[in-house]
């Protein structure tokens, strides 16, 4: 299939971009770099030995949009391109709203004028709000409750509609769980901007001594050891996931939506504790306020996944340590260093 990656050179969609390429996919990747690198894509040659190419263009740019998908005949899109900085969204609505919510809109209409019609978007259990009905299944109602959150709630409404209008359309929303760990090769990883608002990309700074220590937010949450619960799940199985969901698209019309999680939930100790083993190193952590927004448990009830997909996340907590260690011990600063 020829596919095209927008925000392929990011965290998620570098990872989806090569094991693409590694199935024999042809991927052009769309990415306007406001919080990703190029140099990602280079390693994802490298470790492939296949070539991407690579469109430095903005979503909001429908011109050169519509270039782009006049240029190549492609079979399918897969959608990572967006704003995903909770508190920055609750700061600058409008942003988030005009990148994620317009931009989405300027690609539906240039797929559809190109006659592209298969769409994998990327969505995420933050969809589910403060939702504790765990495990979380795909019927629970949404109810995001901060802007970027609504804008992936108002995505899939958009699509929804869209599948149901036109029943041309072949769309998948994977609404993930939280992503942690990196390429075993080590090349290729998370490289936040500023201080990592997720635990593990802060957690793997400590580690490094790029910071001094992990804030763990609340220590007295209904949990068996007070702090919160999630289901972190292996970049590459979700990488893996969505070309399972690009596969079924390819025999099926209509909007179809999964979790991708593992159906296990870690508590922040248990994480820290994890990953200090893999590291083979103390990692500092102090106690603090619980942050404003966050549910005390979240993890996924995966099996309409498995079911329909015959996909799962296998991957341990202890594996995702292992890598993301390699990869922030190999690239303390991240893809900065090679400037
Ligand atoms: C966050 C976002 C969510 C987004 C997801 C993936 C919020 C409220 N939610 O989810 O919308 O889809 O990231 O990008 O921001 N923690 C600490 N110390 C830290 C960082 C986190 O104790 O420095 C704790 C949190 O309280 C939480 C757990 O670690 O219990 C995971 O946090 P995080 O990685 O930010 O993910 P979520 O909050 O689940």
């Amino acid at each position: 299939m020829k596919v095209l990656v927008t925000g392929g050179a990011g965290y998620i969609g570098s990872h989806t971009t090569l094991s693409l390429l590694e199935l024999g996919h042809d991927v052009v990747v769309l990415d306007n770099l406001c919080n990703s690198s190029a140099e990602s894509l280079r390693r994802v040659q490298e470790i492939s030995g296949r070539n991407v190419e690579f469109r430095q263009v903005d979503l909001l740019d429908v011109e050169a949009l519509d270039a782009v998908l006049a240029e190549f005949q492609f079979d399918a899109v897969i959608h990572f391109a967006g704003l995903k900085a909770v508190g920055e969204s609750v700061e600058n609505p409008l942003a988030y709203y005009q990148n994620n919510v317009v931009g989405t809109l300027n690609l539906l209409h240039g797929m559809d004028r190109a006659g592209v019609r298969t769409l994998v978007f990327s969505s995420s259990a933050t969809v589910y709000g403060a939702s504790e009905q765990v495990p979380l299944h795909e019927d629970e109602p949404l109810n995001a409750t901060n802007p970027y959150g609504r804008t992936k709630e108002q995505i899939e409404d958009i699509l929804t509609d869209l599948g149901a209008a036109d029943p041309r359309w072949r769309v998948a929303l994977l609404r993930y769980f939280n992503p942690a760990g990196a390429h075993a090769s080590g090349r290729i990883g998370e490289d936040p901007r500023g201080v990592p608002n997720n635990l593990l990309p802060f957690v793997a700074q400590v580690a490094v001594d790029r910071r001094e220590k992990v804030t763990v937010f609340g220590a007295d949450y209904p949990t068996p050891d007070g702090t919160g619960i999630r289901d972190y799940i292996h970049v590459v199985d979700l990488a893996v996931g969505h070309i399972a969901a690009l596969e079924f698209l390819t025999s099926r019309n209509g909007v179809f939506r999964w979790n991708l999680g593992t159906g296990r939930g870690s508590s922040v100790l248990e994480v820290i504790e994890a990953f200090s083993e893999a590291a083979g190193k103390k990692i500092k952590y102090e106690f603090a306020d619980r942050r404003p927004g966050d549910a005390a448990i979240s993890y996924a009830d995966p099996a309409a996944a498995q079911d329909e997909l015959g996909w799962s996340a296998d991957k341990t907590l202890a594996q995702m340590c292992e890598d993301q260690w390699r990869w922030q011990r190999k690239n303390p600063l991240g893809y900065s260093e090679v400037g």
